[in-house]
């Protein structure tokens, strides 16, 4: 499919669909989700073969009925309403601004956000995001592919300071926080604190604490929060970009 021409009318018609997604996302507090289909929309990227990555094709059914995005369908219906409201506006470029978006309503750090993806109906082979069960060598294998860093890793992972886990999608149950709807550094503090009644810690979590490098990151994170969300804004574009140059 054709690259969309960025022009005027291009970023307004971006400009609208953000105000859309805000009032959206504030009305249906689906900010954890949206974020979710941003980050498996992007995260399947392979920096050798140039395939994957933010390309809208999670809105194929082949895509998204992998195991992984069990539940997605949900987010790719929202995002269909601003859709049609702004056709112009390609899938990919809707759904990495819905992230952005979903980080920046619910606290977070503001993302700069570059327009022009082009959609794709090309649907990678399922296994390619991280399998929450798996540990230290595995997150390093799958972000490496993407062309990620280590730091990337541990600042992307709090992403989990939105939402949570529904067993009926992942087997997994609960928020890894006390306000999932929040985003702050409490995912890192909660990390590091240790298990608490109610609140969810994955394999890939736990991780993050065993691994120098990583735990390094975790404590810089939990008691630095705007060291959190500098490198969170940073990692975030990066992933949001990934195999895409912005004219
Ligand atoms: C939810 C795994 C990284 C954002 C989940 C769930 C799992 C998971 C198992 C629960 C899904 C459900 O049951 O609904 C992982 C693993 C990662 C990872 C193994 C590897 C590091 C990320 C990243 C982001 C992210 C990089 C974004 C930057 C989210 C959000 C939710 C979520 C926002 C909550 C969704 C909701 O409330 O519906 N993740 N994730 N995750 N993940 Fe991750």
């Amino acid at each position: 499919m054709a690259l969309p021409a960025v022009d005027t009318e291009y970023l307004k018609e971006i400009d609208k669909a953000r105000r859309d997604l805000r009032a959206l996302i504030a009305f249906k507090n689906c900010a954890p989700i949206m974020l979710r289909l941003a980050w498996h929309d992007a995260g399947t990227y392979d920096v050798n073969t140039k395939t994957g990555g933010p390309n809208g094709s999670i809105r194929n059914e082949e895509e998204f009925s992998h195991g992984s995005n069990n539940g997605l369908k949900i987010a790719v219906d929202l995002c269909e309403g601003v859709k049609a409201k702004h056709p112009k506006i390609t899938y990919a470029d809707l759904y990495q601004l819905a992230g952005v978006v979903a980080v920046e309503v619910t606290g977070g750090p503001t993302i700069d956000f570059a327009p022009g993806r082009k959609d794709s109906n090309v649907c990678p082979k399922e296994g390619r995001l991280p399998d929450a069960t798996k540990g230290v060598p595995h997150l390093r294998e799958i972000f490496y592919r993407m062309g990620l860093s280590d730091k990337d890793i541990v600042a992307l992972s709090g992403g989990h300071t939105l939402g949570r886990a529904h067993p009926e999608r992942s087997g997994f149950d609960g928020p890894w926080t006390q306000e999932p709807l929040k985003f702050d550094n409490s995912y890192f503090v909660e990390l590091l604190k240790g298990e608490t009644e109610g609140l969810l810690k994955l394999p890939t979590d736990k991780a993050l604490l065993e691994d120098p490098e990583f735990r390094r990151y975790v404590k810089l994170y939990a008691k630095d929060e705007d060291a959190f969300f500098r490198d969170y804004a940073a990692s975030h574009k990066k992933l949001s970009e990934l195999g895409f140059t912005p004219s």
